[in-house]
């Protein structure tokens, strides 16, 4: 058998994209609520275009979502009949501290999540919870201007006490950053960063990632103290770069751009940073202001282990000729000729993902947890809401095939798979609904129509064989 016996099979989401809700149980307003569906959304979520309030020209498509406020329990359920073991799930930091800077946190948030834990649990499903998933309370951006402030530091380690102690028995895995390299590239909406005209912005997010980096120790620090049964893991947007040719600039240029994403995971996970980055930095005049005890707190409080999103690979040339670019996540890079692409653009490379695993791997030395992947498509329901979405099992199966390689030919330790939008939700990049990524379709279009009915797509039984089988069956029949 490829995998350990309590490998953990599940699926993925986030707060802000599939629990609505946005103003119930006392909720506070967050940055992540405040990106348009639509032409402006880019500019917002890089912290290039000012939306610190909602306006009535846009669409704001986190406001309500898939509703998951209102209906977690029959959505649990049904990731129970799957046979999830676990539940990957995001915790909006507005609803526990709605302005984020109040020293007493909000009971009617902390309890749904408790509420919501239970259900889990119910189902013996182990929650796996990302503490902020790209959110930050617009409070804090408004009035500390966010992560460039060291005093989120203090307001994030507030959140994680709280939250440590009320949910000690009931979650035992948590990540401290979703995809915390995203913050180079989506600035507003991984870090809640916007950018006055004329700033100096990669001092800015430098100097906001160093805040990040030791808050991140200072949760594990903390969720180590209240129970040592708990398992900290950092969070990278990972995708391993190869070089567009054998050409020594391409295999350089590759590694430079791989280096800028492991950066942070260097840190996270090896407790300093890497040579490369400091001489980088200063090369780049930027000065990185560090307090007493940063160093040590970054040293002995590195993860227990390293989590990430896979989606595809990336490539990089320095061959100016070489521009044709291709959609990703977030950060285009330059077009693969040897793979196809999603809908979307997203180029399909399920080799991609052993490599990555094994980089990884051989990089940290420390357990693996694959917590998202799939693909993102137009499903077409037929007038049950029933899906055919053979696509998604393919790109699926292939996945898991290139994972399974990685374990049982390489050695590769990996803790579980959570597929990404395991029930549709709202987009990140685009803040679509159209770009679907569930087992379970969701009644719900790009403007916010829809009765929000849930219905099983044909690899709602397919997942649920390949858990049942632990991973050993994954074709199509
Ligand atoms: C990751 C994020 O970047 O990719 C998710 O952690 C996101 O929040 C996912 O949804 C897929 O990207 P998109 O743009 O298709 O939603």
């Amino acid at each position: 058998m490829a995998f350990r016996k309590d490998f953990l099979w599940g699926g993925a989401t986030a707060a802000n994209q599939c629990e609505g809700g946005y103003d119930q149980g006392g909720r506070g307003l967050a940055n992540v609520d405040l990106a348009p569906v639509g032409k402006d959304r880019i500019g917002v979520i890089t912290g290039e275009q000012k939306m610190f309030d909602f306006d009535d020209d846009h669409f704001y498509p986190a406001k309500n979502a898939i509703d998951m406020y209102h209906r977690y329990k029959e959505d649990i359920a049904l990731f129970g009949e799957m046979g999830f073991k676990t539940y990957r799930l995001s915790i909006a930091w507005s609803r526990i501290f709605p302005k984020g800077d109040e020293t007493e946190p909000n009971e009617d948030g902390l309890k749904f999540y408790e509420d919501l834990f239970k259900e889990c649990h119910k189902y013996n499903i182990e929650p796996l919870v990302t503490i902020t998933h790209f959110d930050c309370p617009m409070h804090l951006v408004e009035k500390y201007g966010a992560w460039r402030s060291r005093e989120l530091v203090g307001f994030y380690e507030n959140l994680c006490q709280v939250i440590f102690n009320r949910y000690k028995g009931l979650v035992k895995y948590w990540l401290t950053f979703n995809e915390i390299n995203m913050i180079l590239h989506a600035p507003f909406m991984g870090a809640g960063l916007y950018f006055e005209p004329g700033e100096n912005k990669e001092q800015v997010k430098y100097q906001a990632a160093h805040h990040e980096l030791v808050a991140s120790a200072i949760a594990t620090k903390i969720a180590h103290e209240v129970d040592p049964e708990n398992k900290v893991g950092c969070m990278l947007a990972a995708g391993a770069y190869y070089p567009y040719s054998c050409n020594p600039e391409d295999v350089w240029a590759s590694r430079k751009n791989d280096r800028e994403n492991y950066f942070f995971i260097d840190v996270q996970s090896r407790g300093e940073y890497p040579a490369y980055a400091i001489k980088e930095l200063e090369r780049n005049g930027i000065e990185i202001k560090m307090a007493d005890g940063d160093a040590e707190l970054l040293k002995n409080h590195t993860v227990d282990f390293i989590s990430f999103s896979y989606y595809s690979s990336r490539v990089a040339t320095t061959d100016p000729d070489l521009l044709e670019k291709t959609e990703g996540n977030i950060f285009a890079s330059i077009k693969n000729p040897y793979l196809k692409a999603s809908e979307w653009g997203w180029q399909i490379d399920p080799l991609g993902l052993r490599i990555t695993l094994n980089d990884l791997y051989d990089r940290y030395q420390k357990p693996l947890f694959i917590v998202e992947n799939g693909l993102g498509a137009v499903d077409t329901p037929d007038e049950n809401g029933y899906v055919e979405d053979d696509y998604r099992i393919n790109y699926l199966a292939e996945h898991l095939q290139a994972m399974k390689d990685a374990v049982e030919l390489d050695g590769v330790d990996l803790l579980g798979y959570t597929t990404w939008g395991c029930i549709d939700l709202v987009s990140a990049g685009t803040g679509e609904m159209k770009k679907r990524y569930g087992f379970i379709y969701v009644d719900r279009d790009n403007d916010g129509n829809g009765s929000l009915k849930r219905s099983k797509k044909k690899s709602f039984d397919w997942y649920k064989k390949v858990i049942t089988t632990n991973g050993e069956d994954l074709s199509n029949d």
